[in-house]
């Protein structure tokens, strides 16, 4: 399995409107934390998120997480 590239060491802390996103997985997009077709030709997929409510979140941009779109705080030990 190949690794995903380190976007960044910190997760991206954003209020989002309810609705449905797409996480970068590979960590290739240039729109992180969201993807933006990157991954084509790897074995990496976005991660569907389901917003239902207007709310902040906190998604990985190491894309080290154990808990995928979320940050786990894995970036730490990078
Ligand atoms: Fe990274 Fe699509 S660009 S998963």
């Amino acid at each position: 399995m190949s690794e995903a590239t380190i976007a960044a060491k910190e997760p991206a802390v954003l209020e989002l409107e309810a609705g449905t996103y797409y996480w970068c997985s590979c960590g290739k997009s240039a729109n992180q934390p969201f993807c933006d077709g990157s991954h084509k030709g790897t074995t990496f997929t976005p991660e569907v998120i389901e917003i239902t409510e207007k709310k902040t979140v906190a998604l990985c941009q190491c894309k080290q997480t154990k808990n995928p779109p979320f940050c786990d705080g894995s970036h730490n030990n990078l």
